[in-house]
C-alpha cells in the first residue's frame, strides 16, 4: 500500500513523516555543529565557514519549522494510539514543549547572531535582516540562552526518541512503525495466520452478452465508492451502526466461470467509526479490537458458489481466524466515464464476537456483529 500524502485518522501522511525527521536530522546537526563551533578558536580555518553553515541552517530549519506548524493546523494528526491517560498527556506536554523550545533556540539565535546589528546571510542566497537590540549584552545573555535552551530541547528529544523506541520493542505498538511510514508492519507469527477482514465479495451472474475472461479488480477506495459497514444491537433496544474507514482488497470476476470469483480483502481496525470519539476509542481499546495489538483485520475467501451466491472464507479479527459465510449479490458491471472498467456487488453476513475471543458485550442481545458490505472495483 503506498504511503497517503496526508495523515489519515490512524496513520501519519508522507508530509508529516518528512518534516518530523529533517527537523529531526538537522537540530541533531546543528547541535553537534553549535558545540563543535565553541571548540574552534579564531585561527582555525573553519571559524569562519562552520558558523556561518550552523546559522544559515538554522534560519531553513524555522521555514520547515513554520511550514509544520501551517501543516498541524490544516491536517490534524492521527488518532492517539491507545495508552494510559497519564503516558497520553506525558507525550502531549513533551511533544508542544519540544515545539516551544525549538522556537526559542531560532530565536535565541537569531539574537546572537543580530546583536552586533549584522544581517544573517543563509548561505549568501539571501540576508535576514537585524533588528536592533533589545537587550543589555546581548550576544552574552542570548548566547547562554541559546546553549540552555538547546540543551533542553536536545535531552527532551533523547527522552522522546527513547519513549518511542520503548513503544516500538516492548509493548510492541505501531508508534514508531507510524512514523517510518509502515502502514504494513511485519507481522508476527502468529498473525501470519491471519491474512486478510471482513470485506469484498463477489459474484455472480449470469449470461450477459460480452462475456470477459478472469478479471482482476481493485476495490474503489480512493474513489470511496466501497465501505464496510457493521451493526450492533444496543442492549436490545436499538441498533447501533459503524463503519470501517481504511481498507484495500482486490478481487477476481469472471462473468463466465463465476465460481472461480475470489477477494481478499484487508481492514485497519483503527479505523473504526461509529460516530462518536469517546466510543471508538473504547472500541479500539483491549475490551474490543485491541488494535495495537492486531492492527489488521482481514477476509480472504475460499470458494464462491454462483447459484447460491454464498462466498466463503476465512475472517480473521483480533487474531482469530474463522470461516465466515457473505451472502453476494452483484449491482452491477460496465464502463465508466473515464475510460475504466467497473463491477460492483454488495454482501452480508454476520458472527459472534465471542468466536474471535471479544469476550465483552452489553448483553446476549448484543452479541452479534452484522456486517454490510459494498464494493465497487476497477477492473486492472
Ligand atoms: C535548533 C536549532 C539550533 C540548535 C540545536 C543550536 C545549537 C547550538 C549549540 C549547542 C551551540 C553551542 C553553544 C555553546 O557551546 O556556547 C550553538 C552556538 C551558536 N548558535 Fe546555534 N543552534 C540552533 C540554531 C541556531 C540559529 C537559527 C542561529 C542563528 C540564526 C544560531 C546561532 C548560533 C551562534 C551565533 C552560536 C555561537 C554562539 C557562541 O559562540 O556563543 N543557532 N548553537
Ligand atoms: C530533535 C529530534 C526530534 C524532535 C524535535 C522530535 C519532535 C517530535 C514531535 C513534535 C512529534 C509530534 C508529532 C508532530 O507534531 O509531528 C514527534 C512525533 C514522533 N517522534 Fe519525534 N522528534 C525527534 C526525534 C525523534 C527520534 C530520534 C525518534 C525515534 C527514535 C522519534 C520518534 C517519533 C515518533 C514515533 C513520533 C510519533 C509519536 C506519536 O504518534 O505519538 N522522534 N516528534
Amino acid at each position: 500500500m503506498s504511503l497517503p500524502f496526508k495523515n489519515t485518522r490512524s496513520t501519519y501522511g508522507l508530509a508529516s513523516i518528512s518534516l518530523h525527521w529533517i527537523m529531526a536530522l538537522t537540530i541533531i546537526g546543528l547541535y553537534i555543529l553549535g558545540l563543535y563551533i565553541d571548540t574552534l578558536d579564531y585561527y582555525d580555518p573553519n571559524y569562519r565557514t562552520f558558523p556561518h553553515w550552523h546559522k544559515s541552517i538554522g534560519i531553513i530549519l524555522l521555514g520547515f519549522y513554520v511550514c509544520r506548524l501551517v501543516w498541524n493546523l490544516i491536517n490534524p494528526h492521527p488518532e492517539p494510539l491507545p495508552q494510559p491517560p497519564m503516558a497520553q498527556l506525558a507525550t502531549k506536554v513533551v511533544h508542544k514543549l519540544m515545539y516551544v523550545l525549538i522556537i526559542l533556540v531560532l530565536i535565541s539565535g537569531y539574537l546572537i547572531s543580530t546583536a552586533d546589528g549584522r544581517a544573517i546571510a543563509v548561505f549568501n542566497w539571501f540576508e535576514i535582516p537585524a533588528i536592533p537590540a533589545i537587550i543589555e549584552r546581548q550576544e552574552d545573555t542570548a548566547g547562554f540562552l541559546h546553549y540552555w535552551l538547546a540543551n533542553g530541547l536536545i535531552s527532551l528529544a533523547g527522552l522522546h526518541a527513547l519513549a518511542a523506541l520503548k513503544h516500538h520493542f516492548i509493548n510492541k505498538d505501531q508508534t514508531l512503525n507510524r512514523m517510518l511510514g509502515k502502514h504494513n508492519p511485519p507481522r508476527s507469527k502468529h498473525m501470519k495466520l491471519k491474512t486478510t477482514l471482513a470485506g469484498a465479495l463477489l459474484a455472480t451472474s449470469v449470461l450477459a452478452a460480452p462475456s470477459i475472461q478472469a478479471a482482476d479488480y481493485t476495490i474503489d477506495t480512493k474513489g470511496a465508492h466501497a465501505s464496510i459497514n457493521f451493526r450492533v444491537s444496543h442492549l436490545g433496544y436499538s441498533w447501533l451502526e459503524g463503519r470501517f474507514n481504511e481498507f484495500s482488497g482486490q478481487f477476481s470476476y469472471d462473468e463466465a466461470n463465476p465460481n472461480a470469483s475470489s477477494v481478499e480483502v484487508e481492514i485497519n481496525t483503527a479505523s473504526v467509526d461509529s460516530n462518536h470519539a469517546e466510543r471508538d476509542k473504547h472500541l479500539r481499546s483491549g475490551d474490543f479490537l485491541d488494535v495495537s495489538k492486531y492492527p489488521k483485520a482481514s477476509f480472504k475467501s475460499t470458494g464462491y458458489s454462483a447459484d447460491s451466491g454464498v462466498l466463503s472464507g476465512d475472517l480473521t479479527l483480533h487474531g482469530v481466524t474463522k470461516p465466515v459465510e457473505i451472502q453476494v449479490t452483484k449491482i452491477g458491471q460496465g464502463d465508466d466515464p473515464w475510460g475504466g472498467y467497473r463491477a460492483g456487488f454488495s454482501g452480508t453476513t454476520e458472527f459472534k464476537m465471542k468466536d474471535f475471543g471479544i469476550t465483552k458485550n452489553l448483553g446476549p442481545a448484543s452479541e452479534t456483529v452484522y456486517m454490510e458490505l459494498h464494493v465497487e472495483g476497477i477492473r486492472q
